[in-house]
């Protein structure tokens, strides 16, 4: 395993894997590394010729106040060892200068889908999001790329850039991977305290019951939308940044059930913003 910091060092690994012939599988990761990034390593394995994963805590996809660009947890040295282990051949860990250098002005902003859920509360997050996968793609050329089911609104947006940028890569989604407990595996999850970490269950709590609902018949989306609510007010230390029943391909809202539907939701436990959802084909 080679742990790059250089652009044009990455750059010239991919062009000579690709001129061997190999397949090359992708995993933009935030470092920090768990179980769902161990998950989708483990799917580039069976895939792919080589496994690449990147490493960048992007400074452009949090506000420059009020988010958690500083606090966000960083441990390139267990990283290592957990993608050594998972059997990762490159590791692209570059420094912020060499990716965003003084004058750097270009940004992508998938329009529509990055207005609703996160859009709202985390206005700029998905043009963050946007520009530096595209600048990845570009810098690895990979064949496939994949990511996490739990970043639903993320995983469209990457997907419709693809398409409509015309970027020959392949995007795979993979599903959430959870706890026991039923709890979406996520760095954030590290700054819960004991007692946030019990109450964050109440995500999935809401989302299971969501579905149990639309699969007992409830069609009426608002129905859905209160019972979800009552069941996470139920719990005094979270509060609800968002809960929405969308539909799962444009993310508008959806009043009556039909089709493909997410159910999204984003909550604040203390200082810790967590996000869950569900996909439900009806
Ligand atoms: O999902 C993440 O960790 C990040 O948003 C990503 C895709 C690595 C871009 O910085």
């Amino acid at each position: 395993m080679e742990v790059i910091r250089r652009i044009s060092r990455i750059s010239a690994c991919s062009r000579a894997l690709k001129e061997r012939g190999c397949a090359i599988g992708f995993v933009p990761t935030m470092g920090c590394l768990h179980e769902g990034h161990l998950s989708l390593i483990r799917q580039v394995k069976k895939d792919c010729d080589a496994v690449v994963i990147s490493i960048f805590v992007n400074p452009t996809q949090f506000a420059p106040e009020g988010e958690d660009y500083k606090r966000y947890p960083r441990d390139i040295d267990k990283d290592c060892l957990l993608a050594f282990n998972a059997g990762v051949d490159f590791i692209f860990a570059p420094l912020t200068g060499e990716v965003y250098p003084d004058g750097y002005q270009t940004s992508i902003n998938v329009e529509k889908l990055s207005f609703p859920l996160c859009g709202i509360s985390r206005p700029g997050h998905f043009r963050g999001v946007a520009t530096i996968v595209a600048k990845l793609f570009n810098i690895i050329s990979p064949d496939i790329a994949y990511f996490g089911a739990k970043d639903a609104q993320q995983a469209l947006i990457v997907k419709r850039m693809v398409a409509d940028l015309n970027m020959e890569v392949e995007i795979k989604v993979l599903p959430t991977v959870r706890t026991a407990d039923g709890l979406a595996v996520s760095s954030r999850n590290s700054y819960l305290t004991k007692e946030e970490r019990k109450s964050a269950v109440v995500l999935y709590k809401s989302l299971l019951k969501a579905r149990h609902l639309i699969n007992s018949g409830e069609r009426n989306s608002k129905q859905i939308l209160k019972i979800m609510e009552e069941i996470v007010r139920k719990e005094p230390r979270v509060k609800i940044d968002y809960i929405s029943l969308v539909d799962g391909e444009t993310l508008r809202e959806r009043k009556e059930i039909s089709g493909k539907i997410l159910i999204a939701l984003a909550v604040w436990i203390g200082n810790t913003r967590l996000i869950d959802n569900i996909s439900i084909e009806v």
